[in-house]
């Protein structure tokens, strides 16, 4: 819905500025119109256009009422300024002053003489409106950002500016016109000299700003993670805490502003020496973080990085980067507890990469982002992994060095952890991970390899467990036909009794899973997903069966699916800290190019601000997706507990996930212990996003990293 209107509201805004100038020109020409036949047409046409002017901007203000009863925090500051502050009041004085004298000189019976149109207060209120409209232009520039709420003065200056100067214009000609100044009229040619100079002024003043900022906006060859602004969220225990720790500013409490400071330590990491009752946490470099060095592992693997051509079931070829082989990469298996040793090989040519436990809470030092934990592994380097696995269901792992060009090009695969002991056995255990794939002809969508309708067969009865783990950037909608089925996990993480479902819509975050079981019928059961609906997978009792999917369900809420079950917090809990982000698009300058940038409170990496906590808090983030983008929001090395959506609290099973999706007009409060001390990357997982700037990180305040993006690994986490 939200997203309707926020697409709605932006044409209507586009369109605003160009209505109200034509309406605004045709009312101020009424006055030297050569006759009264010509001037009722003008004065018609002007009616006409001021008008559909004014039902434009009750469009606005509707949209803007609509998004503001959806969540004030959506409207809060930008569109107040563009919406209320800037258009209204241009608006209203053309309803008010300017309409009824070009209505009645429109009419037989109004004024005969043009020159009654003369006064600035019927010419000037279109132009004011004009002059707002193009406010709505610039939307997408203006900081979507809490504190732009505090320029409103600013706005409302310009504004008052800019209207004085329109009556100031308005006089003068209106003097001239009615021969009240004998001042002398300037020369035809200087008046287009003094034109062309303040042209020419004008846009070197904008050329010079406008490269100031690409070559500002361009990252440094290297830079830690480390060198940025901190953000020390809000929340009762953080007020008393912080008391006296130099260099903060006062911040809110539970209203969630958060204050930010910039981080003057560099290296050394944030000390805490002198935060009343806690002792000196001491500091911890991120190579210090690791798994066990010693014991003989559970299970060894190797995933070696390398180029190969890959044929679909559809007979389109990939040219994949593959971890052995094989698109997507080997199932790694393994039990809950267990002791793991994975060995990466880079046998790519000039590609360094890396590897991340995609939702496992290993130690900061195994965690595979590129940057950050450690360095991309060269061509022809190794790099081993160890980490003891504490979470049991479906998880996946990707290379964390250049993600958007190396995972969707092969660089993953599943990560399949049982339970210590198996407690609901299932017959079938089918992993189905779907990926979209740039093939030889055009791109596709496949769920492993098949990309045409995969047929399997199922004997009546068996019990049937799917793993769906989306790969893909983009968020993706399976269905399940012919069979009532429960969904047992989500994230990897169990569902507390969940119930029965059939045919609902199953929407799948980039990066998200879902296990589904199922008894095997008589009759077949059909997987698909809403963007390949001719792909996906058929079950039958002989393996030739198959049905048409449907995807006319209700779509699956996991606000109040299964049963509730005490959890370490809630929505009503105290938290230790809070934090808000808002996310947003805003076009500008990225890296030196011009770009729809993906925001996190008006900032983009690395100047998003990172998040501060320290071990043993809790912490609550809240999710506002103000753009018109879904944003698969993941925090590594924690799992969040889902507290609330759209301010409501869950109902059903505690819903811990990994990667939390917040679409557009959405807002998600989740929470986490911080109990895994590191650097932990915090980012949209469309990582098409992440490359344009939604990328963050969660920081203990005592821990370091030597490691820095850029340099001579060239370090991409994105
Ligand atoms: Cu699955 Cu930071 O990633
Ligand atoms: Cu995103």
């Amino acid at each position: 819905m939200y997203l309707a209107i926020s697409i709605f509201d932006f044409i209507v805004s586009l369109v605003l500025f160009p209505v109200w100038l034509l309406a605004a020109l045709t009312v101020r020409r009424l006055a030297t119109r050569p006759d009264t036949r010509r001037l009722r047409r003008g004065a018609r046409i002007a009616v006409v256009l001021t008008v559909l002017g004014l039902l434009l901007a009750a469009g606005r203000l509707l949209t803007f009422s609509q998004m503001a009863g959806i969540n004030w925090a959506l409207v809060g500051d930008r569109r107040v300024i563009t919406t209320l502050l800037l258009l209204l009041p241009g608006v209203l004085a053309t309803l008010v002053l300017s309409l009824p004298k070009v209505w009645s000189a429109a009419r037989r019976s109004g004024p005969e003489e043009p020159i009654a149109l003369v006064a600035p207060r019927i010419t000037v209120p279109p132009q004011l409106a004009a002059f707002d409209a193009l406010g709505g232009f610039f939307e997408k520039f203006l900081p979507p950002d809490r504190s732009a709420a505090l320029n409103y003065p600013v706005y409302g200056l310009i504004l008052i500016a800019g209207a004085c100067w329109l009556v100031f214009r308005a006089r003068r000609r209106a003097d001239r016109l009615t021969g009240r100044t004998t001042a002398p009229q300037r020369t035809r040619g200087r008046r287009v000299a003094v034109r062309l100079g303040t042209t020419i002024v004008i846009l070197g003043v904008l050329g010079t700003l406008v490269t100031l900022e690409a070559q500002r906006s361009r990252f440094p060859d290297t830079f830690s993670m480390m060198k940025g602004t901190m953000d020390y969220g809000g929340g009762t225990t953080f007020a008393a805490d912080h008391e006296g720790h130099g260099g903060h500013e006062a911040h809110g409490g539970h209203d969630g502003a958060s204050a930010t400071t910039t981080n003057a330590l560099g290296t050394t990491g944030h000390s805490t020496g002198n935060t009343a009752g806690t002792a000196a946490a001491k500091a911890l470099g991120v190579d210090t973080l690791k798994g066990p060095r010693a014991g003989t592992p559970d299970r060894r693997f190797t995933l070696t990085a390398q180029e190969a051509t890959i044929k679909l079931a559809s007979g389109r070829t990939v040219d994949a980067w593959t971890f052995n082989g094989q698109i997507p990469g080997p199932e790694l298996r393994m039990k809950q507890g267990e002791l793991v040793e994975i060995t990466l090989v880079n046998k790519l040519k000039d590609t360094p990469v890396s590897t991340h436990w995609h939702g496992l809470d290993v130690p900061n030092g195994e965690d595979g982002v590129a940057g950050v934990t450690q360095d991309a592994v060269p061509p022809g380097g190794t790099y081993t992994y160890r980490f003891q696995v504490k979470e049991r269901g479906t998880f996946w792992y990707h290379s964390h060095q250049s993600s958007s060009e190396q995972v969707q090009r092969g660089l993953f695969g599943p990560m399949i952890i049982d339970p210590a002991q198996q407690t609901r056995p299932v017959d079938q255990d089918v992993t189905v991970q779907a990926h979209t794939w740039d093939t030889s002809q055009g791109s596709t969508l496949a769920l492993g390899t098949s990309d045409t309708l995969d047929h399997r067969t199922a004997r009546p009865g068996q019990k049937m467990r799917l793993r769906l783990v989306n790969s893909d950037i983009l968020t993706r909608t399976f269905s399940l036909t012919g069979v009532p089925y429960t969904i047992t996990a989500i994230d990897g993480m169990d569902i507390n009794e969940p119930d029965e479902l059939t045919g609902r819509r199953l929407v799948i975050a980039g990066a998200g899973r879902l296990d589904i079981e199922f008894t095997m019928p008589n009759t077949p059961v059909r997987l698909a997903s809403e963007d390949a609906k001719a792909a996906g997978i058929a079950f039958s009792a002989d393996g030739k069966g198959t049905l048409e999917p449907r995807f006319d369900g209700p779509e699956f809420d996991k606000a109040s699916y299964g049963k509730p079950t005490a959890q370490p917090f809630d929505a009503r809990s105290t938290f230790d800290r809070t934090f808000d982000l808002t996310l947003d698009e805003w076009l500008g300058f990225y890296n030196g190019g011009f770009a729809l940038r993906q925001t996190i409170n008006g900032k983009v990496f690395p100047d998003a601000p990172m998040l501060m906590v320290k071990e043993g808090e809790t912490i609550r983030v809240r999710f506002l997706n103000r753009g018109q983008e879904d944003h698969p929001m993941h925090l590594h090395g924690h799992h969040v507990l889902v507290l609330s959506h759209n301010g409501k609290p869950l109902t059903g099973s505690p819903i811990w996930q990994d990667t939390v999706l917040v679409r557009p007009g959405e807002a998600w409060e989740v929470a986490f212990k911080a109990d895994n001390p590191g650097i932990w990357m915090d980012h949209c997982h469309n990582f098409t996003h992440a490359q344009l700037g939604m990328v963050m990180h969660v920081a203990y305040e005592n821990v370091t990293t030597p490691y820095t993006v850029g340099g001579k690994n060239g370090n991409r986490p994105d």
